[in-house]
């Protein structure tokens, strides 16, 4: 049988997100608790393979893993035969013999698809340059911890609007009947086609998908407001050139003013304080940014239960 994977947001029909999003929400209820589900008892072995570095990523998978039975088997792939070239497909079909699953941090989704094309057990997508799907399902999770629904509430995410969050934000918001608004620098857009899938999406959930270039207008009323790097992993080069076009879309305390009164604020970390979010909102009464890290742990644990047991 085809295993399901999530390489993107949009992996999950709107229906699949909310039976996920509950299982998180259980799992994270009964996390110490006798009897909480251990689909991975045996333990079943999940390799999680890093091709760029990472805190929270590594340590939830890690913990998670464990907490559902099964042995997490971290792999860095400078010290694999991956970081020398052995071809995706043949690590693959090694790995895919003795794991239940293969979670990857890597650089293009076009590895990750390549993986998943012969992978006989459900691939996970750590990160990628285009998607960070797992960290909006945490995202997800403590919104609805915050706000009791998602379909409805406005998303707005302000700085990079071309990274992976961004790209993220919107299929995952769009699929749980968001509107997501993207502020970005013209020259930092949302790929045109993950616009249109989003669109696409929201048609069908009642939710929007906006871009503008304008970070007022895009923070206006808002319900959740987020930010990210405005330099993500495998940018560092290009550090000087990026953060001037990005100061007008600092979440700042002006940015936070223009939002709704009880507006949650997100991060996916790690934050720079005084480049994308200022200090006195990350660390401010508004900000759930340690909920949204511990999520994580329960959000992935909930994703791994459905693709093993439930998909
Ligand atoms: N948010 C996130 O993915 O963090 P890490 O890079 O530390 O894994
Ligand atoms: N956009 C960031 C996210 C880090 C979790 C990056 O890709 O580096």
């Amino acid at each position: 049988m085809t295993p399901r994977h999530f390489l993107k947001d949009d992996d999950l029909t709107p229906g699949e997100q909310a039976e996920v999003l509950a299982l998180a929400a259980d799992l994270k209820r009964t996390r110490h608790t006798a009897g909480a589900p251990m689909p991975l008892a045996g333990p079943r072995a999940v390799a999680v393979i890093f091709d760029k570095p990472s805190t929270r990523t590594r340590v939830s998978f890690s913990v998670g893993i464990a907490e559902l039975g099964g042995y997490p088997l971290v792999i860095d792939a400078a010290s694999s035969q991956l970081g020398r070239g052995e071809p995706i497909e043949d690590t693959t079909r090694v790995l895919d013999r003795q794991a239940a699953a293969i979670v990857w941090r890597t650089f293009g989704q076009d590895r990750i698809e390549a993986m998943a094309a012969v992978s006989r057990v459900p691939v996970v997508n750590a990160l990628t340059d285009e998607y960070h799907p797992c960290q909006i399902l945490a995202d997800l999770q403590t919104v609805i911890e915050r706000r009791g629904q998602l379909s409805g509430l406005t998303l707005t995410y302000l700085g990079d609007g071309a990274n992976n969050m961004a790209h993220s934000y919107l299929l995952g918001g769009a699929t749980a009947g968001m509107h997501v608004r993207i502020g970005s620098p013209e020259s930092f857009q949302p790929a045109p086609a993950v616009l249109k899938r989003a669109a696409e999406i929201a048609a069908e959930t009642g939710g929007s998908v906006l871009w503008t270039a304008d970070a007022q207008a895009a923070a206006d009323g808002t319900d959740v407001l987020a930010t990210d790097t405005w330099v993500s992993m495998g940018q560092e080069g290009e550090y000087e050139a990026r953060i001037a076009p990005f100061r007008p879309y600092a979440v700042d305390d002006d940015a936070l003013a223009r939002a709704a009164a009880d507006a949650v604020v997100l991060h996916c970390l790690p934050a720079y304080r005084g480049k994308e979010i200022a200090a006195s909102v990350i660390d401010g009464p508004q900000s759930a940014v340690w909920d949204e890290a511990e999520n994580r742990l329960h959000a992935q644990k909930g994703l791994l239960t459905w693709l093993l047991e439930r998909a």
